[in-house]
């Protein structure tokens, strides 16, 4: 069974987008059961007919089912009295007077970090080719290289360019067609020198990138992790309550296990895992028959292991890998390589497993009803 302040702690990852404060903090949470592998929520709505109350139960019920012995969620609803709506539009207004957020991230943006245990399974490869998809298909779209000294999102991209700051000293993500990149070896003059960055905690470089930049509104913000489960990982479930993880692994057995590692650090941080991605899964011929180079059942493994969607197996690609490495992501190549394809139904099986939130809630309506009232 997982406990009740467990359960609660994922819940306060579901924010108000408008008022930038959780379920839980708003008192929107009124009772958790717990028994057997059944969750029951008494959610107590600001009003009776909230227009945002199918994304708000949809929202738990996704991020509840993500975690281990949760196998269903039953969600009852009430209307809050008018004692219980003055009190959430007071601590609303409270929490924008004391401007909560630890982040320039919007809380409505969905935060995907793309982790593995071992180096080279193709973490930054995907990250890529994944934000790069979700921007091509019209989502505002942020890629974080969070890969402080082992950077490749900028030579993956091929830029060459850098990133500058604005009149406000933030530094303005460097806009790859409309994707927004920041990466430190877009800041440093070449990618062996990154003297600005060097002393700094890597959590706190990582802290500086959330902080310091101008996001803007983003529906998606990708993260490329390091490799292992270490400082940034940990600073990520601090710095971003909404972040939830896609684990990548090979199909190698041994790579599973390595993999292994980044899922129960991610538990012991409550950052939720959204699946698990197999890359290098197979090599495909020209005819079709597929040969599985690095053996099998390494994706298949990590999933049971942890009850996740295997969301992908990705083949290998051939010589559109090199260019890939040279700046040419696969999803931007003119071919329909099997890798492509695969990249490309990914892309479209995240964006539905994890629509971007809809930016009007039922407190932002009540807000509206409150100041009409109040004339
Ligand atoms: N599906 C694939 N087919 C062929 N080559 C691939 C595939 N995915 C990644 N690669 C290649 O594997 C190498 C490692 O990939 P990548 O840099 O994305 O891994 P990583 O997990 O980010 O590594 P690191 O741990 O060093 O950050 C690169 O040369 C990349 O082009
Ligand atoms: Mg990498």
């Amino acid at each position: 069974m997982v406990q009740n302040d467990i359960l609660l702690k994922h819940l306060s990852s579901i924010y108000d987008p408008e008022l930038a404060v959780n379920i839980v903090d708003l008192g929107m949470v009124k009772d958790i059961q717990h028994i057997e592998k059944d969750v029951q929520i008494k959610l107590a709505l600001t009003i009776a007919d909230c227009p945002m109350r199918n994304q708000i139960e949809t929202e738990i019920e996704r991020k509840l089912l993500l975690l281990e012995n949760v196998d269903s969620v039953e969600i009852t609803t009430t209307a809050m009295n008018q004692e219980d709506r003055t009190a959430v539009m007071e601590k609303a207004r409270k929490k924008a007077r004391e401007n909560a957020q630890p982040t320039n991230i919007n809380p409505r943006t969905r935060v995907v970090a793309i982790g593995s245990g071992k180096g080279g399974v193709g973490k930054s490869t995907l990250s890529a080719n994944i934000a790069l998809g979700l921007s091509k298909a019209g989502f505002k779209t942020g890629l974080l290289d969070a890969d402080i000294w082992g950077f490749s999102i900028p030579r993956l991209l091929g830029i060459t360019g850098r990133i500058e700051a604005n009149e406000n000293k933030k530094m303005v993500p460097y806009k790859f067609n409309e994707l927004e990149v920041v990466s430190t070896g877009l800041i440093t003059s070449d990618e062996d020198t990154a003297l600005m960055w060097r002393g700094l905690m890597l959590s706190k470089a990582l802290e500086q990138f959330l902080t310091d930049v101008e996001w803007g509104e983003l529906d998606y913000l990708i993260i490329d992790l390091p490799p292992g489960t270490g400082d940034i990982q940990m600073a990520l479930s601090r710095l971003l309550p909404q972040a939830e993880l896609i684990v990548v692994t090979t199909p190698q057995l041994m790579a599973q296990k390595v993999a292994t590692r980044v899922a129960d650090m991610a538990k012991r941080s409550f950052i939720p895992l959204l699946g698990v991605i197999e890359n290098m899964s197979y090599f495909e011929s020209n005819s079709g028959e597929k040969y599985n180079l690095f053996g099998e059942g390494g994706g298949e493994a990590l999933s049971e292991k942890f009850g996740l969607p295997l969301l992908s197996k990705i083949p290998i690609s051939e010589d559109t890998n090199n260019k890939a490495d040279g700046g040419i992501p696969l999803i931007n190549q003119e071919n329909d390589s099997s890798t492509k394809l695969a990249i490309e139904k990914l892309v479209k099986d995240i964006a539905i497993k994890l629509p971007p939130v809809v930016d009007e809630t039922c407190t932002g309506r009540l807000a509206k009803v409150f100041e009409e009232l109040s004339k």
